[in-house]
């Protein structure tokens, strides 16, 4: 039997402006993860993969080329160089809440691809395994910027320009975020098409807005890179007037984020395609668990804590 995971992700500052060219930085959750298992079928079974938390059961000789799981399974094997389908059974199991901006389907594919390289006894590079989620990723994101498959492939916080290698990086301190569901589901393509239909109509109001954006993901770089957590909060802040402005946020959202900012965020923004999913609010070791009670109290479904720049256990 063979295991193998991937994280759910969050994207910190510059999201749908990365779809266009400008920075963006995100970490990985490992609060959250995708778990594939797999297992050897009887000869000539060929190869099943098993999703019940999608409602997903496909045989892999027949599946359909819309479907992203079978489509990246195909790939990988082809990769791999199978000239016929293995004998195997892969169960896919996940955590991370589906169009929630946490990178559900680069997960499920992430984790898949690595246990077909595992099963045929290759290790899962994680830049292989990112190109391979990115084919994926086209189905769940319309115009994907590439920032989620490589963020969750590579496990680790990432400077990310769309065509180029990411950074992986480390914030001079670590840093805490509370994450917070909203229970409200929003496919990322939906949002990615229609910033796209909004900018096609009116493209330097757009352009402006996502060099607005570019500027805040290079002073959170900054405020990282000098362990100055509260002035990245307020760029936090300052990126999520920006997402508001490409009307990507929502009032359950808006309520999120300002019930987290009186519980003593030092910032809040939404995280991912926006609309509905998730926000991330930024708290220090003091206001923490007021933050997270306030966020339940607000309608959150789900309040996750994680860290990042912590070395991983
Ligand atoms: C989704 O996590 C981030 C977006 O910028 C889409 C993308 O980059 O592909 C909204």
């Amino acid at each position: 039997m063979i295991q193998a995971t991937a994280p759910g992700k969050v994207i910190l500052v510059g999201e749908h402006a990365v779809v266009y060219g400008r920075p963006a930085i995100a970490a990985p959750v490992w609060q959250t993860v995708a778990t594939a298992t797999l297992v050897a079928g009887a000869p000539g079974s060929g190869c099943h993969i098993l999703a019940p938390d999608v409602g997903l059961s496909l045989h892999l000789a027949e599946a359909d080329n819309d479907e992203p799981l079978a489509v990246v399974a195909r790939l990988a094997l082809e990769r791999l160089g199978f000239d016929r389908m293995p004998d195997w059974q892969i169960d896919l199991h996940s955590e991370i809440p589906i169009a929630s901006g946490m990178g559900s389907g680069a997960a499920l594919s992430t984790a898949l691809v690595r246990a077909i390289m595992l099963g045929a006894g290759q290790e899962p590079k994680p830049a292989i395994v990112s190109d391979l989620v990115y084919e994926s990723e086209r189905f769940y994101h319309g115009t994907p910027s590439g920032i989620d498959n490589t963020v969750i492939a590579h496990g680790v916080p990432i400077w990310f320009v769309k065509g180029h290698p990411p950074q992986p990086f480390t914030p001079a301190r670590p840093i805490t975020l509370a994450i917070a569901d909203s229970g409200i589901r929003s496919p990322t393509k939906e949002t990615v098409g229609e910033v796209r239909r909004a900018w096609n109509a009116d493209p330097p109001r757009f352009e402006q807005i996502f060099d607005e954006i570019g500027h805040t993901v290079l002073a959170a770089r900054r405020a990282l890179e000098d362990g100055d957590v509260p002035a990245l909060g307020r760029i936090l802040d300052t990126n999520q007037t920006l997402l508001e402005r490409l009307a990507v946020s929502s009032p359950a959202l808006d309520a999120l984020i300002a019930a987290a900012r009186q519980a003593g965020a030092l910032g809040a923004k939404l995280s991912g395609g926006g609309r509905g999913g998730n926000i991330i609010a930024l708290i220090d070791e003091h206001g923490g668990p007021g933050v997270c009670d306030a966020l339940r109290a607000a309608g959150a479904r789900r309040v996750i804590v994680t860290q990042i720049g912590y070395a991983r256990a």
